[in-house]
Order: C-alpha cells, then structure tokens, then sequence
C-alpha cells in the first residue's frame, strides 16, 4: 500500500522505516531539511537500534523516500501524523503547533476516500476537531496511538503488543479494514486489534503513559518510606512484584522518568482535565510528577553527603546522560539532570555516555564530557550511575574501577549495582532506597 508519514522524529522515521520493512511504499515527510538529507542518505539521525539496517533496505529496494514536498503524500492510501506534540513554553498543556501545520500542509493534497491516521500523543478532542477539516476532502480521520518504547522502536513498531485504531462516528468509508491491511503482518499474529471511537483512542495513549508514570513514581515513594525505616526498596519491589496483578516491570527505584514522552503527557493530561472541568479527577499525577523530581534532589544530596557535605572542586564523574540505555535522547532527561544539578554545586563534573553526550554537549556545553568511561572516571572523587548502561551497570567491575579513581564513592541512581560486590572493594555503595 502507499503511504506517507509526516513528521520524521523519533515516531515517524521510525514508522516510515518500519512500514516500508513490511513491504509498503512509504514516503516520509518533514520540514527539516537536515534530517530530510540524511534519513534519504539511509542515516538515522538519532540513536536507535535496528533503525540503520531497515532505512538501508527500505531505501535500496526503492520503497522508502524522503522528502520535505508535502505533494509527494499525493497518491498515498494513508498518511500518518506522527509529529511532535511537545510541552508548551510557557505551561503544562500540550503544543499542538506541529500537528495543525502537518493538516494544514497536508489538506490540498487530501483526495476523497484517503485516510489520515493520526499517531502524535495529543489532548483528547483534538482528533474531533481536527475532523469537519479533513472530511471537507472527502478523506477520513482516524486515530491510532503509538506506543513505542525508545531503543525497542523497531520492534515495538513491527510487532506491537497491541494495535488502536479509533474512528469518528460518521466515516463512509471502510478505514478499519485498511488499517487492518497496513499492519497485515502483526493482525496475522493475532496481535490484539482494538476499535474505538476517537476520544478512547486518544485517552488509551495518555492513559498508559499516566499509568506508567505513576508505577515509577509509586515505588519511588516507596524508596522515600525505605529511606527512613531502613528498608530496602528493591526486595519490596520483588516481594511486590510477585503478585501477578502488580507485575514487577516499572517498579525500578531510582531517579525516576524522563525522556520526550511521560512526564510531557502527564503534563499534557493534567491540562487537559483541567479544562474540562474535571481536574481533580488526574490532580494525583501533580504529585507523581513531584515525586519523580524529588528522586534527582535525593541523588545529588547523596553525592553532597558522601563526599562530606559539599561537592565544591570535587571530581565527580556521571555515568550516563540519556533518559535511559539505548537511546540518546536527553529530553528531560534525568540522568543529566542530575550532572547540571551537581556541577551547579560547584563540582567538577565530567559526564560519559556510548551514545548521547552529543545531544547532551548542544544543551549543556559547560559540562565536561568524555567519551570513553575508563578516561571518564579516572581521578574521580565519586561515581554516580545514573543511565543503566550496560558498560557502568554490568562491565564496570569495582576492582577495575578502584585503580583508575580517587575516591571510593559510588551513588546508583538506578539500583543497577551489586552493594555487596562494590562494598567488598571497600567502596561507600548508596543506592536510592536501599540501605
Ligand atoms: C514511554 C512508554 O513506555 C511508551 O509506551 C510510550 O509510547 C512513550 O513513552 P519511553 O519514553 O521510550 O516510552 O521510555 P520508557 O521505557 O517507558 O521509560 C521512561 C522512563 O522511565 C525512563 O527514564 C526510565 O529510566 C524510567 N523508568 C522506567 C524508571 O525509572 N523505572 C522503571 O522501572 C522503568
């Protein structure tokens, strides 16, 4: 089938490169010229696992394109909107800038018994609103949520755990069976295949994002509690996360969320409610939001206190910078939260990551960065992990580290270490919520 996606970000790309793997015509679409060239280049321009190898082949077997000329999604059966819905500047709602320019540019090139799939995460209603627009064209809009995880893109995109498509109550045409069609391979599988209508569909999207955070967020609290009794968060986590109906995922203690995605939609959602007259009924997700910041302060207090109260002229080192492993993302990112934080206490901070100290080096040049983290920690008086990379998480063995560094302080941010394998070296293991 003919496609096009409009918006080439993380979303986007990645669906355009996905779809094409599944043996569509997809043209991706973007304003930015810079990304336009190097995605036609077959370049991802963000880290992402898999995504260089399917951009190659969708490119070589002519079934993938590029181009910032919105007239190429002329001829398309469906076009994707998956640009970004960011945070506004000046409050918590969502800004929907790009996603009314990519309707606005895509209109005059809408022809009747096209669809629009909508994917951007947006404030429900906004797919209503959108409608009496699109329909003008004879085209239909529906609404079908993304729920892609960064550093699983690819998989999550070809193979998702399920698929939403919501639909306006007055369509003519048939768009469920056509979308039944583009992800022929994932509805073979039996991959839960979910109609409603476009409200719920927006919702499901910010629902579990809500969800997710507050599962974070709940055991952060929980490492909050641990940190005044003595407790240790992670055995509560495990013990918890027995029960089948809490699941152990996303109760990792810690830092707590970032990235582009849940604390902008919890925002978002918070907005949204507001307007709607139902505010109270999210204001818990103002205090999953405050719990979640609360974590990064604990962990820079962690590095002040070990270090004996003030971190002035120390070396610290902070191993990691994007949100989580396997992205390079830095958007709210945690992680270098905590190195701006910490440097801001006068420390002297060298941050290392395998792949986002570029990304991390545009927003915060005055950190040092470098590159190689046996470089990166040497002469340290501290290490603070806070990305739960594999090479600080399971490869930086305690002995290795104890002859390249100063000090004999390790912060875990993400509870990734083993206290008693860092303690027998003779180091001071503080982890979040663990004693
Ligand atoms: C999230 C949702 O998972 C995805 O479904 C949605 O489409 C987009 O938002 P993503 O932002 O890629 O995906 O990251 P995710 O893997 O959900 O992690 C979010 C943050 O939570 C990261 O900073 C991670 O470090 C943190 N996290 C995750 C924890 O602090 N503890 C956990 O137990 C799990």
């Amino acid at each position: 089938m003919r496609l096009s996606v409009i918006g080439c970000g993380y979303l986007g790309a990645v669906h355009a490169a996905a779809m094409a793997s599944i043996g569509h015509d997809v043209v991706g679409i973007d304003v930015d010229v810079r990304k336009i060239d190097a995605l036609a280049k077959g370049e991802a321009p963000f880290f992402e696992p898999g995504l260089p190898e399917i951009l190659a082949e969708g490119i070589a077997s002519g079934r993938l394109t590029f181009t910032t000329d919105m007239s190429a999604a002329r001829g398309a059966k469906v076009h994707f909107i998956g640009v970004g819905t960011p945070q506004q500047k000046d409050g918590y709602g969502a800004d929907l800038t790009y996603v009314n320019a990519a309707v606005d540019a895509l209109l005059p090139h809408l022809s009747a018994g096209d669809i629009v799939a909508g994917k951007s995460t947006v404030p429900v209603g906004t797919a209503a609103s959108l409608t009496p627009r699109i329909q003008e064209t004879g085209a239909t809009l529906v609404w079908n949520p993304e729920f892609l995880r960064e550093g699983y893109a690819v998989q999550d995109t070809i193979d998702p755990d399920r698929l939403v498509v919501g639909v306006g109550s007055s369509t003519d045409s048939d768009p469920v069976s056509v979308l039944r069609e583009v992800y022929a391979p994932a509805v073979a599988k039996g991959t839960p295949f979910i109609v409603t209508d476009l409200a719920t569909a927006e919702l499901v999207k910010v629902a579990a994002n809500a969800f997710l955070a507050t599962k974070i967020s709940f055991i952060n609290a929980m490492a909050e509690i641990a940190e005044v009794t003595g407790a240790d968060v992670t055995q509560l986590a495990d013990a918890i996360g027995h029960d089948v109906r809490i699941g152990r995922r996303f109760l990792g203690a810690g830092i707590g969320f970032g990235g582009g995605c849940l604390p902008k939609d919890i925002r978002a959602f918070s907005a949204r409610a507001e307007e709607l007259g139902r505010g109270e009924s999210v204001a818990f997700l103002r205090e999953v939001d405050e719990i979640n910041l609360r974590r990064r302060d604990r962990a820079v207090q962690l590095v002040v206190d070990a270090l004996g109260g003030q971190v002035f002229q120390k070396k610290v080192t902070v191993l990691g910078a994007a949100f989580k492993p396997y992205s390079d993302d830095i958007r709210d990112s945690p992680a270098l939260d905590v190195a701006v934080r910490l440097h801001g206490l006068g420390a002297q901070v060298t941050v290392t990551d395998p792949e986002a100290i570029d990304n991390a080096r545009r927003v915060h040049p005055q950190l040092t960065y470098v590159a190689d983290r046996d470089e990166a920690i040497r002469d340290a008086d501290a290490l603070v992990l806070v990305t739960e990379w594999d090479e600080y998480r399971r490869e930086l063995a305690p002995a290795h580290a104890s002859t390249l560094t100063a000090g004999r302080v390790i912060v875990d941010g993400r509870n990734g270490l083993d206290p008693a394998a860092w303690r027998a070296e003779g180091w001071t293991y503080l982890g979040m919520g663990r004693p």
